[in-house]
């Protein structure tokens, strides 16, 4: 290609950033990536990967719980995701007396294995590209208004069309950010048991300090059981699992389901995430969890009770102080803006380019306005529904709204719903942390929102309460019975239209009510409508990057960002330097384990037994070759959220690890992909093993598995 010299320009932009490991990749076009994997080392093709022929790896991985990634290890529906994927159902199971989060759990007999009702594995069964049926009849000419119309009715039939040959779940799923669709065919599976876990000071070691954080040190794994028509489940496939271990710069791939990614977003909106939004989550954030710290060292029954939650709040929150501090460490919005100035001189040389050049200038208006409604809603969930009963009172606002002519029916079927709702908020809910997250919540919520828009509710405590914060909420919690289990069950248990009046009034149902008509009174619709826009300039600008990157930054990898869907995405194993005169190793040990130990802090307590192997150095089959046991690695694969749980695999397509995590310097990469820092964590399937067979003797579950040495 003649080379102008725009694209000299973007080479020195871009230069130094190698981009071989960048992208996530739509199996059922891996065909385009084959030559490539296998110059890196791959050994088997795109057809072993994904096949609709025959059975192919594609049959081994699923969805597991509708937020993470599992794959088949035998041909008994035996399944591996992480720790913290089967977390909230390890905690469901526990109790004080029974503590499978402290102490792990083995089921030694298929009998012992445990139901997980609502838990759901979702598995791909074909794919098939429908973009000419979906934007048919659509044309440049087409308004926004008529093509979201168009779309939805062509996407309805066929969806309608597909449904009647098929026992199968069938959507249709947006790539490229609406420029290019496909039809999916799952299979959804609802009888998953729960078959073992390893205590938390192994599944979850080193807790929050360590999350996100490399060298890592986490036995992030937990095994379940696909179950179909009451039988363990016999997969087309499953996988193969390697003793060999990893070696610096050998090919791995992942296969999984990311959740999310905005890798094409303009430099304005990720200013917007990262220097307006995150800030403010992570400040309020740091606020609840020190609260809930606080109580929870204290108590061990608090302790669990907030363990799932404490996890949820501190997950997002350590992950988005890392993207603040590395979209500016990475010149992450600068090199947007660089991208964005080569992007317009593309489009000056065509006249026709001038929609794409229009989408990206208009993006700095929308966010403007934008940002007004981004920042009230992010108080309104973040401060205002962090507390805990005026969240649980948006459930009865409902039943607060049941008048003398609601059918009976309704009713019924909302109190059985309120009913289990109750069971679960009150079997987790500790008064004392809630009355501190409030007082803090509310006093940030004022402090930080103007009078004029912001709930109501935050102007009555001037009214009402001169200001006062804590007397407010000393009246909130005392005078609402939905603090109260017996009462709220004595409520269900009488209730008839003629009390809905008393129940709007109890000062939880109002101040959710008052949270809830300023949403949707003064936020909803401004919000949905920028967030239409944004949509619709985010497309138009897509399409332009698909025309503009392939001519002019050839070097640059171009793929779907993240949507929920099956992808692959490779790379090679290795270190990386973080930062000047650092230079990370691409594997840990069981002596890092050792050397983090404190039995004074729960997350990093070493048990009895792990130290008893760790001393005989009774590591079996498991240990590497250089003797020692190896923890975890990481690799340059592009992953993210909900990447959890899903295989990390070799050159022959055996399971090598479980992704469970990205490194603390690089989480901005689902806005800013960097591959020379960009690196994936897995923990070592070797040490899942040992931990399965050595330390807990669940050995029948190693005897259902197929394992090359
Ligand atoms: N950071 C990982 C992910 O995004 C692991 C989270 C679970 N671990 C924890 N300590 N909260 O989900
Ligand atoms: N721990 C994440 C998850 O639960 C994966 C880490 C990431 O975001 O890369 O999916």
């Amino acid at each position: 290609m003649k080379r102008t010299l725009l694209s000299i320009i973007t080479v020195i932009i871009f230069g130094g950033i190698l981009r071989a490991d960048e992208g996530m990749w739509i199996p059922a076009l891996l065909q385009k990536n084959e030559a490539e994997m296998q110059a890196m080392g791959m050994k088997i093709t795109a057809d072993d990967i994904y096949s609709i022929n025959h059975s192919s790896m594609k049959d081994a991985v699923v969805l597991f719980g509708g937020g993470c990634t599992g794959e088949l290890v035998s041909d008994q529906g035996l399944l591996l995701t992480n720790h913290h994927c089967g977390y909230g159902w390890i905690q469901r199971h526990s109790t004080v007396e029974h503590d499978y989060l402290t102490d792990g759990f083995w089921a030694m007999t298929p009998e012992e294995e445990l139901a997980c009702p609502g838990l759901t594995a979702i598995m791909l069964k074909n794919m098939v590209d429908v973009t000419d049926r979906v934007l048919e009849n659509i044309t440049d000419e087409t308004s926004d208004e008529e093509r979201a119309d168009i779309i939805k009715k062509h996407i309805k039939s066929i969806i309608e069309e597909a449904e009647k040959d098929t026992e199968y779940k069938v959507s249709v799923e947006s790539f490229y950010i609406g420029n290019q669709y496909f039809l999916m065919y799952n299979e959804v599976f609802n009888d998953i048991r729960m078959v073992g876990a390893p205590p938390s000071n192994i599944g979850k070691f080193g807790g929050d300090t360590d999350n996100w954080v490399w060298p890592r040190h986490t036995g992030d794994f937990s095994i379940f059981r696909i179950y179909k028509d009451g039988k363990p489940y016999k997969p087309d496939y499953h996988f193969t699992i390697s003793l060999k271990g990893v070696e610096k710069d050998d090919f791995t791939f992942v296969f999984g389901y990311p959740a999310r990614t905005n890798e094409y977003l303009p430099a304005v909106a990720v200013n917007q995430e990262a220097n307006v939004v995150y800030p403010v989550v992570v400040d309020l954030r740091t606020q609840i969890l020190d609260i809930y710290n606080k109580y929870q060292e204290k108590d061990a029954k608090v302790r669990i009770q907030y363990a799932s939650k404490h996890a949820g709040l501190g997950n997002g929150w350590k992950k988005w102080m890392g993207v603040i501090e590395g979209i500016r460490n990475f010149k992450g919005i600068e090199k947007k803006q660089a991208f964005e100035e080569s992007f317009y001189e593309w489009c000056y040389k065509e006249r026709r380019r001038q929609k794409y050049q229009n989408a990206l200038r208009d993006f700095d208006a929308v966010y403007a306005e934008y940002e007004k409604y981004r920042m009230a809603t992010t108080y309104l969930t973040e401060a205002g529904l962090s507390i805990e009963l005026i969240e649980f009172a948006a459930n009865f606002a409902k039943l607060a709204d049941m008048t003398k002519d609601t059918p009976q029916e309704e009713i019924d079927e909302l109190i059985d719903d309120l009913r289990q709702e109750t069971a679960a908020f009150f079997k987790d809910y500790y008064q004392p942390i809630d009355e501190e997250v409030a007082v803090t919540m509310l006093t940030a919520y004022r402090a930080n929102r103007p009078e004029d828009f912001r709930p109501e509710i935050l102007n009555e405590i001037d009214k009402k309460f001169k200001g006062d914060v804590t007397a407010y909420v000393d009246y909130l919690l005392g005078k609402s019975i939905l603090t109260s289990e017996e009462k709220v069950i004595a409520l269900l248990d009488n209730f008839k239209p003629s009390k809905a009046k008393k129940l709007a009034k109890d000062p939880a149902v109002v101040a959710v009510n008052s949270m809830m008509d300023f949403y949707v009174d003064n936020i909803k619709a401004k919000s949905s409508e920028c967030n239409t826009k944004i949509n619709n300039l985010c497309r138009v600008y897509m399409e332009g990057q698909m025309k503009m990157i392939p001519e002019v930054l050839p070097e640059r990898n171009l793929y779907p960002d993240a949507n929920f869907t099956l992808r692959v995405t490779y790379g090679k194993v290795g270190g990386f330097k973080p930062k000047d005169a650092v230079e990370y190793r691409h594997f840990t040990t069981l002596d890092g384990i050792m050397e983090k130990e404190d039995p004074n802090i729960y997350d990093y307590v070493v048990t009895d037994r792990l130290h008893e192997l760790y001393e005989a150095k009774d590591f079996g089959r498991y240990a590497d070759k250089d003797g020692s046991m190896h923890v975890a690695f990481i690799a340059g694969n592009h992953t993210t959220g909900d990447n959890s749980g899903s295989p990390i695999l070799n050159a022959e397509g055996q399971l090598l690890g479980l992704n469970f995590d990205r490194t603390w310097e690089v989480t901005m990469s689902d806005l800013v992909y960097d591959p020379s820092i960009c690196k994936n964590i897995s923990v070592d399937i070797r040490y899942v093993l040992f931990l399965i067979d050595k330390y807990a003797g669940c050995t029948r579950l190693i005897d259902e598995m197929t394992i090359v040495e």
